[in-house]
């Protein structure tokens, strides 16, 4: 039995006293979660984010991660300085990183390896753009995205990482795949893990959905049997819905 995991990816929202606010308000409205719990703020708050959830259920997950250990890299932030602030998760290779910010297969790939090597749990994040899912590209599409990102890996660390099926078009426009398009295509990517590993390890990575889940399609999209949980932008900037969805998880 794969264990649900729901992650709450704030993007760049949030000041923080906002921040603050909203995980004291979260924290006691999730202690009776049956899956695990992911707060995902912009790198400046995870010190206090990090500090606030201790000792609770939640635990912590950063939004990016670069692929050198260290150096010249104005700006940037090494796994072992998140890793250093008990940063347990990292979204990796987001659509909006792959869109404005050059990201391609391969630096996820360089991405999602030193994330491992630091003992973080990355949360690769693939998906279609509209056109591509009306021109019937999406399998191949996503097929490809996964190929590149778990390039190298082994069949051990492949299982205990996390793929997040984001369909570009259903991201923030308040427009959600339905539960049959999320099934299929996360069905899709398990089997992508199945060909390029094995059977075992595709039943033990965890995938979840992400785009405009919010509490009043997430009981139906989680209760589809391949979908692990769910990787939640705007309704996770709200202590309640993103509660809500946490207690729909199966
Ligand atoms: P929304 O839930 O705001 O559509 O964002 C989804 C997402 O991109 C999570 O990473």
């Amino acid at each position: 039995m794969r264990r649900p995991i729901i992650a709450g990816n704030w993007k760049m929202n949030m000041t923080r006293e906002e921040a603050e606010n909203l995980i004291l308000d979260l924290i006691p409205k999730v202690v009776d979660a049956e899956c695990d719990v992911v707060i995902c703020p912009p790198a400046c708050f995870l010190e206090t984010a990090g500090r606030l959830i201790k000792k609770t259920n939640i635990r912590l997950g950063c939004q990016n991660v670069h692929w050198a250990d260290k150096g010249a890299f104005t700006g940037e932030i090494s796994a072992a300085m998140l890793k250093s602030l008990n940063v347990e998760y990292a979204i990796i290779g987001h659509s909006e990183r792959r869109q404005y910010f050059g990201e391609t297969d391969e630096l996820v790939n360089s991405k999602v390896i030193k994330a491992l090597q630091n003992g973080i749990t990355p949360i690769i994040c693939v998906g279609e753009s509209l056109d591509q899912r009306r021109a019937g590209e999406t399998d191949e599409w996503v097929r490809s995205q996964v190929r590149g990102a778990l390039k190298g890996l082994s069949a051990f660390e492949v299982q205990s990482l996390v793929i997040a099926y984001e369909p570009i078009w259903a991201i923030g426009t308040g427009v959600t795949a339905t539960s049959e398009q999320a099934g299929e295509t996360i069905g899709v990517i398990r089997t992508a893990v199945k060909e390029l590993f094995d059977e075992f390890t595709a039943d033990k990575i965890r995938i979840q959905y992400g785009g405009s889940m919010n509490p009043g399609n997430a009981k139906e999209l989680m209760s589809m049997p391949g979908i692990d949980g769910g990787l939640i932008g705007g309704a996770s900037l709200k202590a309640d819905d993103f509660a809500a969805v946490v207690l729909y998880s199966k």
